[in-house]
């Protein structure tokens, strides 16, 4: 497995999508027996992922790989699978078990909505509507925001993060639901504070922002898991491009447009020859830090959304740019011995500590979960005309 490499990729073929689907389906099939009744963990260990409780923020994107396995072969098993995960989510949210947080969306979008898109999963549903009601319970008011963590309302903790915009989708898609506005106006407050105050300058962005809990006023930006406040990492430049798509599907301005060239302009100049960029942008060859393979999916996905939503030579270009990302990640990184681990996709980095962030070590250089579900969305995309669980 080379992890570097000088080659510039080539656009991915319509029969290599095909094949790398092939590839990524067969794995999942093998973890279905481990998995089926356990959440898989954020990240894998020695590329091994453990099973766990369904009680992290990751749940939702193995069962979302298991939908996309099913839409590709429209095999049944792998529709029960991820229906016995629906039952573990609708459990989870009924009974609040380690949702105090915003990540609502990552976990009920890929998992529950998918449910009752694809197979009208009654319970599904309702799971979802009450991750949505979970969600708005952390907007603030002052500030016009959604809070990422922590306590409700405390300066040390008052700050949303550029990720959330993912989180979004799922109150578009209650309002959509139940025909109340209060999830959708919600969403679009909040994606209008994101697009005001995280993007720099130099259209790089800030990680989370702190924001004042008495005026209501943008205080500071900072990171959580980048190296330093004004560094670049590039999962979160990478949320910021698919989030500005996402956003501008659901309310065409153009700042969002705008907004989304700016950001992946800057993020196609740090990129090393492969087009795989390093956990934080700031670093380039020869700094000897680990990839993170998982924002190159994510901006793939981001670039096949908004290419969707522009048509013409715009979405030519971003439609070119993102079969050359996942022609390099299924060519270099993406798994083809299970011997060697049970994810999709190698080299990715959840949390690198540095001397200037407050994340744990964990997870760096592995699989991780959303990186092997963005990876298998982004194939999707590419083989048909697909139907976005977000
Ligand atoms: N949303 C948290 C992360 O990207 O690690």
């Amino acid at each position: 497995m080379n992890a570097v490499s000088s080659i510039a990729p080539q656009p991915i073929t319509d029969e290599e999508v095909k094949a790398a689907l092939d590839v990524a389906v067969a794995q999942i099939r093998r973890n279905l027996p481990e998995f089926t009744y356990s959440a898989q963990n954020h990240s894998s260990v020695n590329n091994f992922y453990p099973p766990v409780a369904n009680n992290q923020w990751t749940a939702g994107f193995w069962p979302g790989e298991i939908w996309l396995a099913f839409e590709h072969t429209g095999d049944k098993t792998f529709q029960y699978a991820a229906q016995i995960q629906v039952q573990s989510f609708l459990h989870r949210i009924e009974n609040r078990i380690e949702t105090d947080h915003h990540d609502m969306g990552f976990l009920y979008s890929p998992s529950c909505i998918a449910a009752w898109k694809l197979v009208g999963d009654e319970d599904g549903r309702k799971a979802a509507l009450l991750a949505a009601d979970q969600l708005i319970e952390r907007y603030q008011p002052i500030g016009q925001f959604i809070q990422a963590w922590g306590r409700k309302g405390v300066a040390e903790e008052y700050r949303y993060i550029i990720d959330c915009l993912l989180n979004l989708p799922l109150l578009y898609w209650a309002t959509e639901q139940t025909g109340d506005q209060k999830y959708r106006d919600i969403a679009l407050i909040h994606a209008r504070t994101t697009l005001k105050n995280s993007v720099r300058p130099d259209d790089s962005t800030y990680h989370t922002f702190y924001m004042d809990p008495e005026t209501g006023a943008p205080v500071r930006g900072a990171t959580k898991q980048g190296y330093a406040d004004d560094s670049f990492w590039a999962r979160g430049q990478a949320w910021g491009v698919a989030g500005m798509a996402f956003s501008y599907r659901y309310e065409r301005i153009d700042e969002y447009r705008d907004t989304f060239d700016r950001l992946l302009a800057f993020y196609l100049n740090k990129l090393p020859a492969d087009m795989v960029p390093y956990w934080d942008m700031v670093f380039s060859d020869g700094d000897n830090e680990p990839r993170d393979t998982s924002a190159a999916s994510i901006v793939a996905c981001g670039l096949l959304e908004m290419a969707d939503l522009v048509g013409g030579e715009a979405a030519d270009r971003y439609r070119d740019l993102a079969r050359r990302m996942i022609k390099s990640l299924a060519d270099h990184y993406a798994v083809k011995d299970p011997a060697i681990s049970n994810g999709l996709v190698l080299h990715g980095t959840y949390s690198k500590k540095s001397p200037y962030n407050t994340c744990r070590g964990e997870g760096v250089d592995e699989c991780v979960s959303w990186g092997d579900y963005y990876y298998m969305e982004a194939l999707t995309r590419l083989s048909r005309s697909w139907s976005s669980y977000w």
